[in-house]
């Protein structure tokens, strides 16, 4: 039996990205069939709407979606195309899995941690308003309702992965009642969960103590700025945001995507890495069930890793996408 997933190719490297993923999982066997639709300034060309309803149907539909990343029109009154997904589906956490990689250089050896970041609300709910000339005020929301939410998935979540510390890290000193409404729903919820070590970080702290030893943590509660903020940090402690996959996952719904955007510096070129889309791709195999292809594609990616010669230049080797994305069909 073929699952349908649908596949939103994205803005910028989207396309080369998502497409590298599509060869890598049909080389592996992986039962899908695509539902193509557009969202971001493909869509928003084409449409007028950065996120069509097309897009939410099929999505909604299908309950799987692996996605590239979305450029924003710009311009009042458009909210981002992935806040927009995000909150119309309800895909409250945000899923990134941050672990050291084979034959990349990086300065730790040994990083294994999972940033969990509340996807629909903080600063993202996008309330803005010019209350005089010159005066701006831009509105944090925090539920408990939706902190509550988050942990209790958090900890559900280190239940079945059998992780062992969750860090909630905030700003409470600075803000009291948002950060706070989090930090006692973290609390709370914690109460049932007796069995898995718990702490609190000042969100400044907890960047310091990850520059110098990030080994030390397990898994990241955070709400979505600092979530925001954290996830390319992290990024960077294993080789770049061309390598940290991610999931957006909801009570019905998960859309699968990369940590980074379109990098329309590189966009067209032909040499960006495939392995944040791909991975999520993997990640997407995980949740579906397939876990032996899964497991054949992670073990292919490794190979070629620790190889070293046919990885892109974000990682320091020589080759294209196309190389890459060969190398690993090659393993496979
Ligand atoms: P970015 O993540 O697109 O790029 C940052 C840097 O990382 C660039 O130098 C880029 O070349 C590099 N990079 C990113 N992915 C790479 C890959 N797979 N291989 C090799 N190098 C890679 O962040 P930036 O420049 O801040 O954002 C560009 C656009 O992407 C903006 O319009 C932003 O709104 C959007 N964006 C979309 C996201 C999404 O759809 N989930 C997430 C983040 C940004």
């Amino acid at each position: 039996m073929a699952y349908t997933v649908t596949l939103i190719p994205g803005d910028g490297i989207g396309p080369e990205v998502t497409g590298a993923t599509q060869e890598v999982l049909r080389a592996a066997g992986a039962p899908i069939e695509w539902e193509v639709v557009h969202a971001g300034m493909k869509a928003f060309e084409e449409t007028g709407e950065p996120v069509p309803a097309a897009v939410l149907k099929s999505i909604r539909k299908n309950r799987v979606g692996l996605k590239g990343p979305l450029q924003t029109p710009k311009g009042k009154g458009f909210r981002s195309a992935n806040v927009t997904i995000r909150q119309e589906l309800q895909l409250y956490t945000g899923l990134r899995p941050v672990k050291t990689l084979p034959g990349i250089e990086t300065p730790y050896t040994d990083v294994d941690l999972v940033v969990l970041r509340e996807n629909t609300e903080d600063l993202y709910a996008g309330i803005e308003h010019e209350v005089m000339p010159g005066h701006v005020i831009s509105l944090k929301v925090s539920t408990r309702a939706a902190g509550e939410r988050i942990a209790k998935w958090a900890f559900e979540y280190m239940r079945y992965k059998g992780r062992r510390k969750i860090s909630c890290c905030a700003k409470p000193h600075i803000s009291p009642m948002a950060d706070g409404a989090f930090i006692d729903a973290f609390q709370a919820v914690g109460q049932d969960y007796p069995f898995i070590a718990q702490d609190m970080l000042p969100i400044d702290n907890l960047s310091m103590a990850l520059a110098m030893d990030p080994m030390r943590f397990d898994v990241l509660l955070l709400q979505n700025l600092y979530g925001d903020i954290i996830s390319d940090l992290c990024a960077g402690l294993v080789g770049g945001l061309g390598v940290v996959p991610g999931a957006n996952v909801g009570d019905r719904i998960a859309v699968f995507e990369a940590v980074h955007g379109t990098a329309p510096d590189i966009e067209g070129k032909g040499i960006a890495n495939p392995l944040a889309v791909l991975s999520s791709g993997v990640m997407m195999l995980e949740f579906m069930g397939e876990q032996k292809i899964a497991d054949r594609v992670n073990q292919a990616i490794w190979r070629v890793l620790e190889a070293g010669k046919k990885t892109t230049g974000d990682l320091g080797g020589p080759a294209n996408t196309a190389e890459f994305t060969a190398a690993i069909i090659e393993e496979l």
